[in-house]
């Protein structure tokens, strides 16, 4: 139902995204889309680029008097660092700069310098940057619009650091208190002692010209069951999440629920025991979860059993390697004179282990409303709610 592309180089003069399929009479502005903007730029560990970018949206097509038109949304992020870089990136003049020969170990620039035969890794390493990012936070940003208005809630925060990991990772409720902890947190973790211990190794890292990965949650409250379906393998919500989640620069693997941890647990111990209730009770907001319905004391599966949402909170859980980029020197090849180097760089993260949570609640909030919008079908917000609330009761009767 959702497609979106992106467009943009790191140093190149914007990010362009275009989100197409999104239904009309949703409320959005730009507002919403920096706040996520500036969540993205936050974090303890960042490098010198953060302080020169404050991203800022310009909506150029798809909104009108701050609802969707239905029209393709088309976001235009500029970079301010762009002037510094006029002549190295210019479409049209050959420009000065000296090639990029030397690859780094952990990065997109031999593996891509390679396969499309380019001599100067500039012209890899400026579009495997993550600095993309922010044009997927911008696409997730409207797509939490739309799961915003059914009751459907994205939350991320950090559970660990380097080898610093906050003992309350993995719990299934009070996700609004987790949550607001994690937001006022230089590192979004949840507890105070643990993310003063996540930046004191960020500083250690950071002292020895090194790099330091790590991994966080991102929640969803409010999904009904039945998003996905078991039917074809790739319309497998878990699947579907995962490659999202996967598709970040740097993200090297994803949980849901307990995930690697069923492996040693016996079954009796991992499968979410199921219960039902007939009280007639509705969340605030009308939508999921709605009673009379089954449920679960524990939620070990993540919300998500044969590739669709239980009715549960969807649990997912994801690692982030260590930067490529480091201060310290890695042994590598300079892709012209075949010779040896041990190269140290100027400006790149410690640690963006915080701000790529905030990416991963994008990829999320796309994947899901794309999944929502399969569900509920529809239009404009309207018909979607009307859809929705007729599969609500249909749910209720069951
Ligand atoms: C939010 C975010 C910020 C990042 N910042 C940097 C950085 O400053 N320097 C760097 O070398 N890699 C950075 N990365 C990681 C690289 O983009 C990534 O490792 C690279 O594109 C290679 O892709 P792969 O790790 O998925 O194989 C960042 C990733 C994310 C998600």
């Amino acid at each position: 139902m959702l497609k979106f592309l992106t467009a943009g180089e790191s140093h190149g003069k914007c990010l362009t995204a275009i989100l197409e399929g999104f239904p009309s009479g949703i409320e959005v502005s730009s507002g919403h889309i920096n706040t996520d903007l500036e969540r993205r730029q936050g974090g303890y560990g960042r490098g010198g680029r953060m302080k020169i970018e404050k991203d800022r949206v310009e909506i150029t097509a798809g909104v009108r008097h701050g609802k969707t038109l239905a029209s393709p949304i088309s976001m235009f992020i500029e970079n301010k660092d762009w002037v510094n870089w006029l002549d190295i990136m210019s479409p049209d003049e050959s420009g000065e700069g000296a090639a990029v020969t030397r690859p780094r170990p952990g990065h997109a620039d031999l593996a891509g310098g390679l396969k499309y035969n380019h001599k100067d890794l500039r012209n890899i390493l400026e579009r495997s940057s993550a600095r993309e990012t922010a044009a997927r936070v911008a696409v997730g940003a409207v797509s939490k619009r739309l799961l915003h208005s059914f009751g459907i809630n994205v939350y991320s925060w950090v559970s660990g650091i380097g080898e610093v990991f906050w003992d309350g990772s993995g719990r299934y409720s009070g996700f609004d208190e987790i949550f607001a902890e994690a937001e006022v947190s230089d590192v979004r973790c949840p507890d105070k002692k643990a993310s003063e211990k996540m930046k004191k190794a960020i500083d250690v890292a950071k002292k020895n010209g090194d790099s330091i990965g790590g991994v966080f949650e991102v929640v969803v409250t409010g999904v009904p069951p039945g998003l996905g379906s078991h039917v074809q393998w790739d319309r497998k919500l878990d699947g579907r999440l995962a490659q999202a989640l996967m598709s970040i620069q740097a993200i090297k693997g994803v949980e849901a629920g307990i995930g690697f941890a069923a492996g040693s647990m016996p079954g009796s111990k991992t499968h979410d025991e199921i219960y039902y209730t007939s009280a007639k009770v509705s969340s605030g907001n009308g939508f999921w979860p709605r009673h009379p319905r089954f449920y679960r004391k524990t939620n070990n599966a993540g919300g998500i059993e044969g590739g669709m949402s239980n009715g549960e909170p969807i649990v997912l859980r994801a690692v982030m390697k260590p930067i490529p980029t480091l201060y310290k020197p890695l042994r590598s090849v300079d892709i012209i004179t075949k010779k040896p180097f041990a190269a140290s760089v100027e400006r790149s993260d410690t640690c963006a282990v915080p701000a790529a949570a905030i990416v991963a609640e994008a990829a999320v909030a796309f994947t899901l409303a794309d999944v929502f919008l399969e569900k509920t079908g529809g239009d404009s917000a309207v018909e979607i709610e009307r859809n929705y609330k007729g599969y609500l009761k249909q749910l209720a009767e069951f």
